[in-house]
């Protein structure tokens, strides 16, 4: 065995640390479970009419960006409802057989988490639809000319899918689901809400500017926020009295290349490469991934979503394009065929 492997055999890796820090931050409860209100309200409900109905709950599917609660709300689901979580993913279920054989052992009013749904097989997907519908498996005996279907009979069980990419979800499979909730990004006070609550569970001394600080450059995600809480702790640990205040959180997050508004080197590369490479767009999303030498699912998932919110990027039919907004953030100016570009746009838009 090389150097290398032994060392990944013996430290835990990035991933690993990170599923450890979203695990022992999850909220049980909703009153832990800060934002995301309209979601929140139409779940409950949900729950609440199942529950007096006597009824299992309808398929759920939850969307958006990574770090915004799915896993989360599903776990809080399960916990309302007073039933089994059962947890697995798309890409962990190769065979329709593996379907199968997990909805086999299911029992009524039991939930099925099925994360990163859209990267179910098409073999599989075919499994789920007579039971999500019909709480039915077909199965084939036999084979050649003596082969016969066979449908089996399900328990009422629910799904609830998780996704990042709803576009890459089968239509079929969509209108299974009985309601279909998108997470959107959170806002400040929601994240300083988030934070001092994992600072009050992890028993680091935060004080107010500092829970500001780290809010302001999370890009709206609590799982960014909560790490870049970690890394404030470690930092007012290391080189400060361990009080993690606007000041010490302001150099840990530099020192870490974090910007104001929460970009990192990943993002503006992207930005960079649009502007410099390509002179402001468009330019499609496998060239971009290319040049920054990163995949184009990550940038997909984790760069463009933000960045499309801040009105930093746009997405063409011709590709993506760098905005003025992003030129100006980056301390660049702004070309005139760039600003005619956007201009162009607002007028078309108006009437
Ligand atoms: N609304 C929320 N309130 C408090 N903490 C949250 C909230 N949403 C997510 N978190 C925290 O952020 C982390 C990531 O959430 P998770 O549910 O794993 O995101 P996703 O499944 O969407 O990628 C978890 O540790 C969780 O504690
Ligand atoms: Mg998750």
């Amino acid at each position: 065995m090389n150097e290398q492997t032994n060392e990944r055999a013996v430290a835990p890796t990035l991933q690993t640390m990170e599923q450890k820090l979203d695990q022992s931050l999850r909220p049980k409860d909703w009153d832990g479970f800060f934002g995301q209100t309209m979601v929140k309200q139409n779940v409950q409900i949900l729950i609440e009419a199942a529950q007096r109905r006597g009824e299992s709950l309808d398929h759920i599917l939850l969307y958006g960006p990574p770090g915004l609660g799915k896993t989360t709300m599903a776990n809080i689901v399960a916990h309302k409802m007073n039933a089994n979580l059962k947890i697995t993913s798309g890409p962990s279920i190769e065979r329709a057989g593996d379907l199968a054989a997990i909805l086999t052992n299911l029992r009524a009013g039991d939930l099925l988490f099925i994360d990163e749904i859209h990267r179910l097989g098409r073999a599989v997907e075919e499994v789920l639809y007579p039971a999500m519908e019909d709480f039915a498996l077909d199965i084939v005996i036999g084979k050649g000319p003596t082969a016969r279907n066979i449908r089996l009979k399900l328990p009422r069980f629910t799904i609830l899918g998780a996704t990042t990419r709803l576009d890459l979800l089968a239509s079929p499979l969509r209108d299974r689901f009985g309601a279909i909730f998108r997470l959107e990004f959170y806002s400040i006070t929601e994240l300083q809400q988030i934070i001092t609550r994992s600072a009050e569970i992890l028993k680091v001394p935060l004080e107010p500017g500092g829970a500001m600080e780290i809010a302001k450059r999370a890009r709206g995600t609590a799982r960014i926020a909560n790490r870049l809480l970690k890394r404030a702790r470690d930092f007012a640990q290391v080189r400060a009295d361990g009080v993690i205040t606007e000041a010490v959180t302001q150099e840990s997050l530099a020192l870490l290349n974090i910007d104001a508004l929460g970009l990192d080197d990943l993002d503006r590369q992207v930005l960079l490469t649009i502007i410099n490479k390509f002179g402001g767009g468009p330019v499609g999303l496998d060239t971009v991934s290319a040049s920054v030498n990163e995949e184009s699912n990550t940038i997909m998932d984790v760069v463009e979503p933000y960045l499309l919110q801040l009105g930093f990027l746009d997405r063409t039919s011709r590709g993506r394009v760098a905005t003025p907004h992003a030129y100006r953030h980056l301390g660049l100016t702004v070309p005139a065929q760039q600003t005619a570009l956007f201009e162009n746009k607002t007028e078309q838009k108006s009437p």
